[in-house]
């Protein structure tokens, strides 16, 4: 029998939390065989308290054989004691007519207390990605409080809009969607993310070849999966949530299995000409369980270098919004 890990989730009452903690518990993050210990940190509010004691009244209920114990909390200390990974899913979700970008006021200074608890707190191993919107930013502000722990430790999330994005070209190309493949992210996850394909394939062969549509790559393509947030919102009166919970297992399982090729948000040094110190969406590939390299020297023409300035640019102004806050 394994060590269990220790998970440490916030926000596990909120919508996402409830789609994401069940999955976590039956195995599909970390592996059929690995027990896990469930700390879940939510907010003082005796509302939130409650909906997090019937949530785990519900995950006993379930009897996973490999949810070792659960811990429910609202003191961070408490919450990120000895994590090896910690998902900072709790934050405010925008509402219709709003950008991600208006929530740093509210949900930037959350990333301050917790990037400094985890640092002092969690494993030596730890691990964190983040959720909360506007993720790429919020990491960046977490990562800002780190003394122990080195800002590759945390990663924010774009898988959602990887998955959106195959999800778009195989339907436009009309084959399954495990023929198409290399579909990467690059940038914010914000309407200004660049979803990269020209350098996907459909079956192994260059996909803008294969489906043509070069105006719709360009144009409706972009649109649909940059503002696809958005577009859920508008018809379900509430921001994505089971979709999120899905992206963010695809991201930790994939960071923990070595080979995986696959879009996260990391601190830029430079790369595809990112601001070093913004975390940016950029193919990695896995390398040894919760650490990666990045994906460099992929071919970009003037059209993706034009995106990926653009959404570089979003990223520093939302960097230079929250400078104040940053240690
Ligand atoms: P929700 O309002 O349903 O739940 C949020 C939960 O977080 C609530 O239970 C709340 O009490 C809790 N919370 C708030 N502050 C906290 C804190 N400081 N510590 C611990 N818990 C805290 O929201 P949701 O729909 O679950 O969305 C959560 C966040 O995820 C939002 O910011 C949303 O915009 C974001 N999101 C990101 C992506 C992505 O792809 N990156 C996708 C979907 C949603
Ligand atoms: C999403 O992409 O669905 C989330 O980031 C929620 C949002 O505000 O769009």
């Amino acid at each position: 029998m394994k060590q269990p890990l220790r998970v440490a989730i916030t926000g596990p009452a909120g919508q996402i939390g409830y789609a994401l903690l069940f999955r976590i518990a039956s195995g599909q993050m970390f592996g059929p065989d690995q027990p896990v210990i469930l700390q879940l940190l939510e907010v003082p509010v005796e509302k939130a308290m409650s909906a997090l004691k019937g949530v785990c009244m519900e995950l006993d209920d379930c009897a996973f054989p490999l949810l070792v114990d659960m811990v429910q909390t609202s003191d961070p200390n408490v919450g990120f004691k000895d994590a090896n990974w910690s998902l900072l899913v709790g934050a405010k979700p925008r509402g219709p007519g709003m950008e991600r970008a208006d929530l740093l006021k509210d949900n930037g200074k959350i990333f301050i207390e917790q990037g400094q608890v985890i640092d002092r707190v969690a494993a030596h191993d730890a691990r964190v990605a983040v959720v909360g919107n506007p993720a790429n930013t919020n990491a960046m502000i977490a990562a800002s409080q780190f003394k122990r722990l080195t800002p590759d430790r945390i990663t924010a999330m774009v898988r959602l809009d990887e998955n959106r994005a195959k999800t778009q070209l195989a339907k436009k190309a009309g084959v399954p969607l495990t023929s198409v493949s290399d579909v990467f992210i690059f940038g914010n996850h914000s309407p200004t993310m660049f979803s990269a394909f020209h350098l996907a394939k459909i079956n192994g062969k260059p996909l803008p070849e294969k489906i043509g549509h070069a105006e719709w790559l360009r144009g409706e393509f972009q649109e649909t999966v940059g503002k696809r947030g958005g577009a859920i919102i508008a018809a379900r009166g509430a921001s994505s949530a089971a979709s999120a919970a899905n992206a963010l297992v695809d991201h930790v399982r994939d960071l923990m299995t070595p080979g995986k090729v696959h879009s996260v948000a990391v601190k830029s040094n430079g790369e595809y000409g990112f601001d070093p110190n913004v975390w940016a969406g950029m193919p990695v590939k896995t390398t040894t369980p919760g650490s990666f390299e990045v994906i460099k020297g992929l071919p970009m023409d003037d059209f993706a270098k034009g995106k990926i300035a653009a959404t570089n640019k979003e990223l520093v102004e939302e960097r230079n919004t929250v400078k104040d806050m940053l240690r």
